[in-house]
């Protein structure tokens, strides 16, 4: 007997382990709604970030602050219903999580209960190592992001490529170690230099996924927007643009309004 079930293996936080012990690239793309997780799953991609990077590309924020939780929310049940395969992970927001481990538990169970999400996503080091432990213990799988950790933007004050200095990426080291020993399933690595990115790679046993953090991280991820070239107003050195969806879209806009002015959309045969 076959189900759809058995025909689509679903991928989880086990797969992606074994991928690493396996030496195979995990590919991961962030989506926002139904439509693009249903492509983007379709494609063959092992895991998608439902990433709070939609304050800035699905809302046009500057910042990826002012996303809520329940537009989280809402981003994330959109995802999960148009994906069969890949591994679904949701960011917690800014403000979610950052008070206590109890508020990070109770965004989470939230996340978990009205998205029907896999896992959650959250942003720091040792600050956070409370509620990575209360969240995990909750059974809830969770992917840590070290580096560059766009909700710490006014910290920062800007985006360039963090760590480089020997202090900073001593601590990226510790706290990647830390993650994996509270039992996060793996780390993201923000726009870190390469060879820092490798060395944590490494020294880890679960996967890093990299975004501007070189080829020998475990996998990759980028923002879908702007690796389809829909967003084209963010252009730093790791991004490859994979199509030009913004030239597409603006062309087939652009003939459906000549075709509707010129009274040539409808014809005869797309009428009743
Ligand atoms: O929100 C996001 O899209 C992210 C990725 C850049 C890793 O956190």
């Amino acid at each position: 007997m076959s189900s759809y079930a058995e025909e689509i293996k679903r991928v989880t936080t086990h797969t992606l382990q074994e991928m690493k012990m396996r030496g195979e690239k995990i590919s991961m793309l962030t989506a926002y709604d139904f439509s693009m997780a249903k492509i983007v799953d379709a494609a063959g991609i092992d895991a998608i970030l439902v990433g709070d990077s939609a304050s800035n590309v699905m809302a046009g924020y500057e910042t990826t602050l002012p996303i809520t939780l329940d537009q989280m929310i809402y981003h994330a049940s959109s995802v999960v219903r148009g994906v069969s395969r890949a591994l679904v992970v949701v960011d917690l927001p800014f403000g979610a999580y950052q008070g206590n481990s109890s508020e990070a538990l109770r965004s989470t169970i939230r996340i978990m209960k009205e998205s029907g999400a896999h896992a959650v996503k959250v942003e720091g080091g040792k600050e956070i190592r409370e509620s990575v432990e209360r969240i995990l213990s909750s059974g809830v799988p969770v992917m840590g992001h070290l580096g560059l950790t766009p909700q710490s933007i006014y910290k920062f004050g800007t985006y360039v490529v963090r760590a480089k200095e020997e202090e900073e990426a001593a601590r990226l080291i510790e706290d990647a170690k830390m993650l994996e020993a509270c039992g996060c399933f793996a780390i993201v690595l923000e726009k870190i230099p390469a060879k820092l990115a490798k060395k944590v790679s490494e020294s880890l046993k679960i996967p890093t996924i990299g975004i501007g953090a070189g080829a020998e991280t475990d996998g990759q991820i980028l923002v879908l927007h702007d690796m389809l070239g829909i967003n084209k107003d963010f252009n730093p050195r790791f991004l490859r643009r994979y199509a030009d969806v913004y030239e597409v879209m603006t062309q087939a806009i652009g003939n459906y309004v000549k075709d509707v002015r010129a009274r040539d959309f409808p014809n005869q045969n797309e009428s009743y």
